[in-house]
């Protein structure tokens, strides 16, 4: 119940990605909000509001002229919520919410806002890119509003494109960054490395592998939630930048490699999540590969990044974690890799359980002890892992023994 005693508008807008609202609706009450719905007309045509009076309990206000409501329901409203989510935003709510205007009960609410504002924008790729809709998103962020996403992915149309609205559990994260801090991890400072790398064959053409990044970027907003100062390293993914981290681009192993090394000094718990591709191929061509009767690719070891920081001794960081992704003989397996590269806690998922997926079944495995925990979402599973470094953060005893923390300083 992280959302306990917060009270929020969901502002709904006149796109297909309403219906998505409704399960925003009941994600943000699970975790214990108390949330009411406002309704542009428009977005009455694509979901109806009984089904949110229905899940909170409360009539979803879709006119200010309704009799129902005794007062000025926009001021209430604006002064009631702690936070206002526009989910969907579409370029035409977009643009009246900029130009300032009143006209409905949605815009009013939103004129009369106390709390923080977030817009969930939700469109076609070419009206997400349009001159006035980024100039509109640029104005809005200059005036202090939260823009979340839009993700890159299938929209309405069947075309791929940079317009999806954000999926319901994420933006529930988001809100809950910033409406609910917890301070345990405060003072710390983590990178984490997060996704796929991308090793290239030609300008075209790359091997890669089907990491979502969705597990580091998951311990990523939870860490900055508790208060962490965060760094992702990552590579190609298709996530929004989660609230208050530092994002690192890095699109191959070497360039990955790259910038954990120049950075992690600077860290006191590293975490590498990505999905390091082991190999790249040998040579990278100039022009793109013609096809012939059969190709043979020779390929080369990439530099193994979390051994590497792992056998730094003196500069390595306090807690060092891996990740492990067996597919048989797991926690053998994940121990030796634990000491293999001088790890203080390896997470090992099943093979089965998580790739690109929203849950994740994993075995925290560190020198004491393995931890088998249940199938959970991956955001649950970043918090568990978080409390797990917490506690070796805060019990050096509990960590291996190095050689690095006996040598007498010089
Ligand atoms: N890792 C890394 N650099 C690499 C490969 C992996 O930092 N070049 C990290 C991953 O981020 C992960 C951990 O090492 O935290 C485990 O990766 P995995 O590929 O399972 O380890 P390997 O030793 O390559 O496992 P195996 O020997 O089973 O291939």
């Amino acid at each position: 119940m992280s959302l306990q005693g917060k009270c929020i508008v969901v502002g709904l807008g006149g796109g297909i990605a309403a219906f998505k609202a409704v399960e925003l609706v009941r994600e943000l009450m699970r975790r214990g909000a108390e949330v009411r719905v406002v309704m542009t007309e428009a977005a009455t045509h694509f979901v109806g509001p009984i089904t949110f009076a229905g899940l909170t309990g409360r009539p979803a206000v879709t006119d200010l002229w309704a009799q129902d409501y005794a007062g000025e329901v926009h001021v209430e409203l604006g002064e009631w919520a702690d936070a206002i989510v526009i989910a969907p935003a579409t370029m035409n709510l977009i643009a009246r919410a900029t130009s300032g205007q009143a006209n409905d009960a949605l815009l009013a609410t939103l004129a009369c806002a106390r709390g923080d504002v977030f817009f969930v924008p939700s469109m076609h790729h070419r009206m997400w890119s349009h001159q006035a809709t980024q100039s509109n998103i640029r104005t809005l962020i200059d005036r202090g509003a939260l823009v979340l996403g839009p993700i890159t992915g299938p929209l309405a149309n069947g075309e791929i494109g940079e317009g999806r609205m954000m999926e319901p559990e994420d933006i529930a994260d988001e809100l809950e960054s910033r409406l609910v801090h917890s301070d345990d991890l405060s003072g710390s400072r983590i990178l984490i490395t997060a996704g796929p790398t991308h090793e290239d064959l030609d300008p075209i053409r790359f091997l890669g592998n089907r990491s979502s990044g969705r597990m580091g970027y998951a311990i990523a907003s939870q860490a900055q939630r508790r208060g962490a100062d965060v760094t992702i390293v990552s590579g190609p993914v298709h996530l929004p930048t989660p609230f208050g981290v530092e994002v690192v681009p890095a699109r191959s192993a070497r360039e990955m490699h790259a910038a954990v090394m120049s950075r992690f000094e600077q860290f006191d718990v590293v975490i590498m999540a990505a999905a390091v591709a082991d190999y790249r191929p040998e040579r990278l061509e100039a022009q793109k590969i013609k096809k012939d009767e059969s190709l043979k690719l020779e390929l080369v070891r990439n530099p193994d990044i979390l051994a590497e920081v792992g056998a730094k001794r003196a500069q390595r960081p306090s807690v060092l974690v891996g990740f492990a992704l067996e597919t048989e003989d797991l926690e053998r397996s994940a121990r030796h890799k634990l000491v293999r590269k001088a790890a203080d806690l390896i997470v090992a998922n099943e093979a089965s359980a998580g790739l690109g997926g929203d849950t994740n079944r994993a075995t925290l495995i560190d020198a004491a002890a393995a931890t088998r925990l249940p199938q959970m979402t991956k955001r649950a599973l970043a918090n568990q892992i978080l409390d797990r470094v917490r506690t070796l953060l805060n019990n050096p005893s509990q960590r291996p023994r190095r050689e690095a923390e006996h040598e007498a300083p010089n």
